[in-house]
Formats: C-alpha cells, sequence, structure tokens
C-alpha cells in the first residue's frame, strides 16, 4: 500500500512540493533523507518561552507545596509540632500522615504501624515509619511558595532513631537474589550458564577483575514539578513531569480508587528526562493529596536538592567478571557477577549482566545477579539501565584482555564477534556493528593508535585512544496513533506517546510526511496527553520503533481511505492528479480520520533484536596534575533505519556527553553516618558542562531492519550512552597504564 499512488487503480494524489538544500524544490517523496532532515517542530516555542512546563500551568486560587524531608534515615516519628509553621502567614495546612487525607489505594495503616514487605512502593504521609533520609514527612501548603518553605523550616519533628545500613561496601555480604526472582523462575535475572563455564580454568589467558560504579542522579533541566487540580471528588487532572502520561494516568487511578478516564494527565514539554519520570513518585502523590484537601490546585516543585531524594537514580553497582581465551584471543569463557543496590522496601533490578551474555560469540557462560537492600530510597531506571553499568565492566575486561594478550582492542572485539545471538541461538534481525567498528576507526583514525600504553605523548600530555562497543535490546510496545486530514490539506497526528527531550514530534512529522506526501509544515503532531490514543511511555528506546510504527500505519490508512475516496470520483480511477483538499471537498467532508494500533508481529520471537553501536574516543592526559579532558569522540551505530537526521544526531551526542559524566564526573557521595547524601547540588555533583565536551562525531549505519517493524527503524537513545564509559576508562588506560575500574575516574586516582 506504500506505492498506491503509483499502482494505476488509484488516482495519482498530487504530493507536496518541499523546499530542499539551496532553495532547490522536490516533491516530498522524491527528496533524500539528509535533504529533509527537519529542525525541530517544537524548538522555537522551547527557545522563545510559549512552550508551557508543569510547573508554569497557573490558576487563580494556586497553592503552593513545600516538603519537609526525614533527617534520619531509618526509625519512627515520635511527634510533629506544626504549631509555628500554622501560625505563619499564608499558610492553608500541614500534612503529615496524622491528618492526610489519605490515598484509598494505600490501605489502611496498621496501629502501631509494620514496616512494609518487599515490594512494596513507598506510600506518602501512610504512617510514621523512616525508609530513608530524604523521604517526605510532612508538606507546608500556603498561598505563595515563599511562605510555604519559609514555614516548612518551622515544622518541628522529633524521631526514634534505628541503626540504619547505608553502605554499600560494608554491607555487601547480605547481597543474595532478589525476591522477585527467586519466586519467578522464568526471570531473566536467575542465575545463568551456557556450556561450561568450568572451561575458564582452562583458558590460556586469565582475566578477573572487580568494577565499582557510584550510584548516579538523574540531573534533567527541569526537576520534577506537578499542578494538580480535582473537580469534586472525583475527577483529577495533574500537569506533572513524567516520561508517560498513560502509566501515570493509570497510577494515580489506582492510587486514588478512580476510574481511568477521570484522571488526565498532561506533559506536553519536557525539559529533558532519562529515566526519573517513568514512575509516579511520592512527591506527586503528595500534591494530589494537598488539591483534595484543600479542594484546591496545588503546585509542587522539587528543587535541585530533593531530585537527590525523591525520583530515583543509577544504583551503586559492583561487579566482578572472569574473561578466559585461547591463544588466539578467542573467548572461551565469561563469568560476569553484578550486586546492584536496592532499597528496604523495594527491589530495582536492572540489565546489569544480561549484555554480557549476548554481545560476543562465546560458548562457555555464567552471569549472577544479588541485590543489596539498604536503608535508602529505591533506585530507577537511568539511561541505558543496566547495559551502561555492566558495559563499563565488560568492555573494560574486554580491553584487559587486549592487553594481556598484546592484540588490539578493535581486533579482539572483531575476533569474537556474534554472528548469531549466542544467548538465544537466534539470529540477529540485523546487526550492523561491524560496519559500526569500520566505520568508526576510519573516521576516528584508530590506525594511526600505537598499541603501547603511554606511547602516544605530546609535550606533558599523554593521549590515550580508547574504544567499546555497545548494545541495547529492542523493545516495542503496542501503540496507537490517529490520523486527520483536514479539509485545507494539512494533517493532525495524535498519540498519547512523551517528548523528554529527543523530539519526538519531528520525527513523527518526518514520517507522516513521507507517507502521505505531505509538507511537514502542514503537519501538526500531538503528544504528552493522557486523552489521545493509547501509547507507551517514554522509555527503553521505544518510542521511535513503537510509536513510529503506529504513525506509519495510522498515515497508510489514512491514505488508503482517501485514495478510495478519490476512487470514487468522476474520473477517478484513471491517473488524474488529484489533491487531498479535492477529495474532501468533492464528498463534502469536513475531515478524514482514523485510528491504527500497530504492535509486533511473530518475527519478535524468531530472531534476536539488538541495537549495536561502538565509541572510538581521544583523552588528554595531563601528565602532572592527572587532569583528563577527552579530546574527541566518534560514536557509531547501528539502528537500523534513522528517522531524522538531525534530531538522531542530537540523541547520540546527548548520550555520548552522559557517558562521559558517568566517566569523569558523576557520583553522588553519602555521609554514611547520617545516611544523607552531601553532594546535593552542581558545586558538588559534577556534570559535564559546555568547557567539557569536543567534538563529537556520529556515524549511523543507517540500513532499515525490516524484521522488527514497518519502518525499519530501532532504538537509539539508550544505546547511545551505552559503553561510553569503558572507550573512556580504556582511552585513559592507553594514555597513563592506569586502569581505573572504580567510577568516576577521577585525578585522585591517575596520580
Ligand atoms: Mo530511559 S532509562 O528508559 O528513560
Amino acid at each position: 500500500s506504500g506505492n498506491l499512488c503509483r499502482c494505476g487503480a488509484y488516482p495519482n494524489i498530487v504530493n507536496a512540493i518541499v523546499e530542499v538544500k539551496n532553495g532547490n524544490q522536490k516533491s516530498v517523496n522524491d527528496v533524500t533523507d539528509s535533504e529533509m532532515s527537519l529542525d525541530r517542530v517544537d524548538g522555537r516555542v522551547k527557545v522563545d518561552g510559549t512552550a508551557k512546563y508543569s510547573a508554569e500551568y497557573a490558576f487563580e486560587n494556586l497553592a503552593h507545596a513545600v516538603l519537609v524531608t526525614s533527617t534520619i534515615a531509618k526509625g519512627t516519628i515520635l511527634s510533629i509540632d506544626a504549631k509555628d509553621a500554622e501560625a505563619t502567614p499564608g499558610v492553608l495546612t500541614v500534612i503529615s500522615h496524622l491528618n492526610s487525607p489519605g490515598a484509598p489505594g494505600y490501605g489502611e495503616a496498621k496501629q502501631p504501624a509494620e514496616r512494609a514487605s518487599m515490594g512494596t512502593a513507598f506510600r506518602v504521609f501512610f504512617d510514621n515509619l523512616i525508609y530513608f533520609n530524604g523521604q517526605p514527612v510532612a508538606m507546608v501548603v500556603a498561598e505563595t511558595w515563599e511562605q510555604a518553605n519559609y514555614a516548612a523550616s518551622l515544622v518541628k519533628i522529633e524521631y526514634k532513631i534505628e541503626r540504619h545500613q547505608t553502605n554499600f561496601e560494608e554491607n555487601i555480604q547480605h547481597a543474595a537474589i532478589a525476591q522477585g526472582v527467586q519466586k519467578n523462575k522464568n526471570s531473566p535475572f536467575q542465575d545463568y550458564t551456557r556450556g561450561n563455564p568450568a572451561a575458564f580454568d582452562d583458558a590460556k589467558v586469565k582475566i578477573e577483575a572487580t568494577y565499582t560504579i557510584p550510584t548516579q542522579h538523574h540531573q534533567p533541566m527541569e526537576p520534577h514539578a506537578i499542578v494538580a487540580v480535582w473537580e469534586g471528588a472525583d475527577r483529577l487532572t495533574v500537569y506533572d513531569k513524567n516520561q508517560g502520561v498513560k502509566s501515570a494516568q493509570g497510577n494515580l487511578a489506582q492510587a486514588f480508587k478512580l476510574p481511568r478516564e477521570n484522571v488526565k494527565v498532561n506533559a506536553q514539554f519536557i525539559g529533558g528526562a532519562f529515566g526519573s519520570g517513568i514512575r509516579v513518585w511520592p512527591h506527586t502523590v503528595a500534591a494530589v493529596l494537598a488539591a483534595k484537601k484543600l479542594n484546591r490546585p496545588v503546585k509542587l516543585i522539587l528543587g535541585r536538592d530533593l531530585m537527590f531524594t525523591s525520583v530515583g537514580y543509577r544504583p551503586y553497582t559492583i561487579q566482578k567478571v572472569a574473561i578466559g581465551a585461547d591463544e588466539n584471543g578467542l573467548l572461551s569463557a565469561i563469568s560476569h557477577e553484578g550486586i546492584g543496590q536496592t532499597s528496604a522496601y523495594e527491589e530495582h533490578l536492572e540489565r546489569t549482566i544480561l549484555a554480557s551474555r549476548a554481545m560476543y560469540a562465546c560458548p562457555n557462560m555464567s552471569t549472577k545477579y544479588k541485590l543489596l537492600s539498604l536503608d535508602v530510597n529505591t533506585p530507577t531506571w537511568m539511561r541505558g539501565p543496566g547495559d551502561a553499568t555492566g558495559m563499563f565492566a565488560l568492555e573494560s575486561a574486554l580491553d584487559e584482555l587486549a592487553y594481556a594478550m598484546k592484540i588490539d582492542p578493535l581486533e579482539m572485539r572483531l575476533r569474537n564477534y556474534a554472528e548469531s545471538d549466542p544467548e538465544r541461538n537466534l539470529p540477529w534481525s540485523a546487526k550492523g556493528l561491524r560496519e559500526c567498528y569500520e566505520l568508526g576507526a576510519e573516521k576516528f583514525g584508530w590506525k594511526n593508535r600505537t598499541f603501547e600504553t603511554r606511547s602516544m605523548q605530546k609535550d606533558n600530555m599523554l593521549i590515550g585512544y580508547g574504544m567499546a562497543s555497545s548494545l541495547y535490546g529492542f523493545h516495542r510496545h503496542p501503540s496507537k496513533a490517529r490520523a486527520i486530514m483536514l479539509a485545507n490539506g494539512s494533517v493532525i497526528v495524535q498519540s498519547a506517546t512523551m517528548d523528554i527531550g529527543p523530539g519526538t514530534g519531528t520525527a513523527m512529522t518526518r514520517i507522516a510526511a513521507k507517507v502521505l506526501g505531505v509538507s511537514p509544515k502542514k503537519i501538526r503532531f500531538d503528544l504528552g496527553d493522557s486523552s489521545l490514543p493509547d501509547a507507551p511511555g517514554q522509555n527503553g528506546s521505544s518510542t521511535i520503533p513503537s510509536v513510529g510504527s503506529a504513525v506509519h500505519v495510522a498515515c497508510e490508512a489514512l491514505k488508503k481511505k482517501l485514495s478510495d475516496l478519490a476512487a470514487r470520483m468522476p474520473g477517478g480511477s484513471g491517473s488524474k492528479n488529484i489533491t487531498y483538499p479535492d477529495i474532501l471537498k468533492y464528498h463534502n467532508l469536513p475531515q478524514v480520520e482514523v485510528t491504527e494500533e500497530s504492535k509486533s508481529g511473530p518475527e519478535r520471537d524468531q530472531y534476536s533484536m539488538y541495537s549495536f553501536g561502538c565509541h572510538f574516543v581521544e583523552v588528554h592526559v595531563n601528565s602532572v596534575t592527572g587532569e583528563v579532558r577527552v579530546k574527541r569522540v566518534v560514536t557509531c551505530a547501528d539502528v537500523g533505519k534513522i528517522i531524522n537526521f538531525k534530531t538522531a544526531r542530537s540523541q547520540s551526542i546527548g548520550g555520548v556527553v552522559g557517558g562521559i559524566g558517568m566517566a569523569l564526573m558523576e557520583a553522588s557521595v553519602m555521609d554514611h553516618r547520617y545516611g544523607r547524601y552531601i553532594t546535593r547540588d552542581f558545586a558538588n555533583y559534577h556534570i559535564p558542562v559546555h568547557k567539557d565536551i569536543p567534538q563529537i562525531d556520529v556515524v549511523y549505519v543507517d540500513k532499515p531492519d525490516m524484521l522488527v517493524n514497518p519502518i525499519g527503524s530501532k532504538g537509539l537513545g539508550e544505546i547511545a550512552i551505552v559503553g561510553v564509559a569503558a572507550a573512556v576508562a580504556n582511552a585513559v588506560f592507553h594514555a597513563t597504564g592506569k586502569r581505573v575500574r572504580e567510577l568516576p575516574i577521577t585525578v585522585e586516582k591517575l596520580i
């Protein structure tokens, strides 16, 4: 049906003429991909201030909430003295477990309170128990934010302190297989073996090492914020920063025992997100509770400091990797064990050890994954969750093996290239990793590298070239899209998907323009509203594969419907040129619309689907001070078809920037005497700034993988960061001869 307009049975529907480079004009169907690389469709409103973010929704009668958070890590609240706070001008109420209107979905608190069993999501203002330092224990609501913020400082709370455990290294002996995994025989996190892992003992060359990544926190430009508005007792609207309006709708409906359709979630503009918006967090429910209690709209904003205790983080993780190889550098055995941090009330599992099973051809393999439960808030997904962590270890270890065997690190990877999925024994749907290695090495100039460490020096700079592979699983969820042709030939496409930064609307506009042959300027894409057709949240690099497919099939169906209408016009079955407005005008229709769903077919189980990539990094390390500067990065990916080059490139660059942060700067440091983070602002939690970021070149293989979906496109968001930290660490090793196995690579680890 993609060629409908050319098949002869239907009329030629005239395609839009669009302007391409240098003022040239072409039919929209004839432009090449790079000629039709769109600027962000919402770029202008994002920079001129028109775009409205959650915290900017204004209502008459809007009240402002400020959280009071626990200063201990474990114990019980003995008393809350809110008298002074309540007496402060403008204060409307002080809410805590003592007077919360309660979320019916939470159930009843026990008297005396009982610690939640493992797997119970944290319930805000539910009882007097403290699970982590920074836990919301009370909330002041006032006429202004300033009044609420001041009054919050006057709330006095007495605690009974219990001994807490927050130190990962000191408690590591308590790590255990997650209860949820023990109960689920099919969990991928069960101990895994293939072949004979004991083959390691006979390996010619062996590498065994332990790798550590610290806790890292999400730092989007826009912190989380919510405005909650009730209409009566059973209708709720929230303007909330999140990554999935539909899942937020479901979660809030559950918490407040409302029919789903009574909850509206709006998140049209998001100022960046890396996974912290996938869940509904306690602060969101807190704002909804306040709005309910006061029967007024309530706004709650997390300050940067509260971003460290309110919305999850990439968990502290220790990994042990053992690799054995034969005399030719062929892998004979890999063992990968990971222990990740979690809270005392929920088990956060991530893919830490999973990438190792699929990445290289290796007959003998074992993986083990455990959690260590501490008195902290629950971690969450953060860009490339698990894979970014796991591939730091695997790709560092592979570099160590390459050096032990005096084999070029890239050559090492090529020798162990997996031609099919060694874990599932399935063919890949497509795998352009070899092309990534070749294109990347060429662009980077890998051949100019001399093998020995400290062999490339200039003045007092130690120069290092490092590389690492990356992979990321393919995620596609059932998604719907509605496509509407208006009488004037404009198109509206709608789906309850999200844009947390990558430019979803732009890519979807691009897909619709290509299918319909309509100029992108005449297309509007609506997202971020729970009343739109059902779509998954923006996570797991699933938006283009899932929603992009839905937009594609919806536009195909719309085109078919319009072609059918055109065929019923006089002379319509010939090859006469007819425009979309002609069709609607002839049939006297104000609009023509279709809603379509798209989901995975049987190929999902017949092929192994992954995005693949690699990164090449040049670092300069000051031989006196140990300061590391990333000078150049070439990042390569095979994610099938690239939908919109310009926004895709930005996304790849963003992933590399995150990876550089992970490698060199980011670490959340806790004072274990109190179980409290001391890095709670950008003075202490370091992220890269412009000056830290070098030239980043992005290379795509750009070959459609038509087994994954009708648009041939796989996920790009996460693979962009996976492996970057290892590539930097490997470059630092090449420059200095020092192998840093504990991130971040700060100067004291190098001098
Ligand atoms: Mo991503 S961690 O799925 O936002």
